[in-house]
Order: C-alpha cells, then structure tokens, then sequence
C-alpha cells in the first residue's frame, strides 16, 4: 500500500531523512516512533507527497508518486488522509461545515448527500450531537475526533495520524486509539501512526518502526522493539523506562 525506498531528504545540507525504506502492507496499521526532530512528521509530509525527496522512491496504491506533478497526483491523495498533530480545524465553522469542507470543495456529492455523510462521519466518532457548535466550544478530545470524523469524509484507505493522542488524557487518548483501531478492523483502512507514546503504539501497531536523527533504526515487532539490543532502540526505551517496562510486565513481552 505504501512503500518508501531509499528516501533523503535534505534541507540546507542538512539531512531531514536520511536513506529512510519502509513499506506498510494493506490493512496493517504501523506506527512510527521517535523523539522530537527524529523525522516522523517529515515522513509522513513525504508519504503525503507534500514534499518531494532529493533521493528515492515512495509509491503508493503501487503508484510511483515522486515523480508526478501536483495534478497527477489528485487521485491518489483523495484515497489518503491526514489527520494532524494540530487538528487544522477552520475556527470560524461549525463541526458540521468543518466535517463538510473538502466534500464541498473536491468532490460532485449533492448538499443532500454531503448533509448524510457528515452525520454518518460524526455518528462515528460519536459526535452526532455537536454539529452546530464551533471548534472553541470542544474539548481536546471532541476536537480530535472532529478531526478524525473530517479525515474519513472521503472514505480514504490510507490515514496518516500524526501524534494523535498527545496532549489527551489517558482516557480521551484510549477513545483515539479506539477509533484507529475501529478504523482499522470495519472500514479496513491501512494507517501510519505517528507517535511518542509507546502505551498507545502497543494498543495500535500491526508493526513498529523508529526513527531516530532522520533514519529507521528498528522495523518490527512490539515483542522485537523491547528485546531489541540495538543501542539506539535501548536509548530510546531507557528514557521512557517506567513505560517500557511497565508495558513489558503487562503484556509478558520482552
Ligand atoms: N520545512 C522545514 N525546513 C527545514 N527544516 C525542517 C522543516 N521541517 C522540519 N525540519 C527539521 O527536520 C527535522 C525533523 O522534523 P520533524 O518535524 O519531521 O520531526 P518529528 O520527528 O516530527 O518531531 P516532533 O516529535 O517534534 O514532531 C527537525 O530537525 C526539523 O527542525
Ligand atoms: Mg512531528
């Protein structure tokens, strides 16, 4: 579904992405780990097609986009959406108008059709009763969904989540994770998972990638991740210790 091979990405000779390969099969939700400036959300905009690699290929739907000019590239990005850190909500219009906005502006649906979809999109996210209210009126986690609820307008195959529960409470974010998961086993969407928070990459991963300085330094399993002796990986879970090993205990891996 996604496959990225040998990407670079470099910015003032400085290497945002360096030789990054990693592919997400169809129906799996693989997560992205990693500290701050590590390169996650670079690769996602990447994925995305928002920006072009200086090296390598990333295909999607098996479809080569590096190469494909920003029209080209249309129909393959309808069948993708992003969800973002920020949400990206439009403050002045209501949750319904928001759910709304890209069906209005991209796609031939009637005002009929367009009204059932948004309540289909919010029943999902059990937000149904909010459609009149302005984003400053939710809660982080309403607004989450929100965003969640305008991401699957276009009943996309691909979502690309970045940090979707960071900033939640641990009940909101097992609301989140209860969506990507829901997504995952009902509408078979294939996500990337973008996140810090290794409770919430065990509760959603098929598979886990780790990014450490604009590289992949582990690609595989929970189990695999926390018996990895790569000193990278062992870095990173040291510094989420308590996490890590409570995770470890819980789950009998490791
Ligand atoms: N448009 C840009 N121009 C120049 N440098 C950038 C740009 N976007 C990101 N970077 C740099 O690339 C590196 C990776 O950034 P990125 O946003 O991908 O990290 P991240 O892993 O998502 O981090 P965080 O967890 O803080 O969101 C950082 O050092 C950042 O400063
Ligand atoms: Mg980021």
């Amino acid at each position: 579904m996604i496959r990225v091979e040998h990407v670079t990405v470099e910015v003032e000779e400085r290497k945002i992405l360096d030789d990054v390969s990693f592919e997400v099969r169809k129906g799996e939700t693989k997560v992205i780990l990693g500290p701050s400036g590590a390169g996650k959300s670079s690769l996602l905009k990447i994925i995305l097609g928002l920006w072009k690699p200086n090296s390598g290929s990333v295909s999607v739907h098996g479809v080569e986009i590096t190469h494909l000019s920003e029209r080209e590239k249309m129909p393959i990005r309808r069948r993708m959406s992003m969800v973002f850190q920020g949400n990206a909500l439009f403050d002045s219009l209501t949750v319904a108008e928001n759910v709304a906005f890209f069906l209005q502006e991209h796609s031939e649906m009637a005002e009929e059709e367009i009204r059932k979809r948004i309540e289909d999109c919010l029943e999902f996210v059990n937000l149904s009763e909010t459609q009149d209210l302005l984003p400053e009126e939710l809660s982080g986690g309403m607004k989450k969904r929100v965003a969640i609820a305008r991401a699957i307008s276009f009943n996309p195959e691909i979502i690309l989540y970045d940090e979707p529960t960071t900033g939640l409470d641990p009940l909101n974010a097992k609301i989140i994770t209860g969506l990507i998961i829901r997504l995952k086993k009902e509408r078979a969407v294939t996500s990337v998972v973008v996140t810090h928070i290794l409770r919430d990459a065990f509760a959603v991963g098929d598979s886990l990638a780790l990014m450490s300085e604009g590289r992949v330094v582990f690609d595989g399993s929970a189990e695999g991740l926390l018996a990895s002796t790569d000193p990278f990986v062992e870095d990173f879970l040291s510094e989420i210790r308590e996490e890590a090993d409570l995770l470890t205990h819980q789950t009998g891996r490791g």
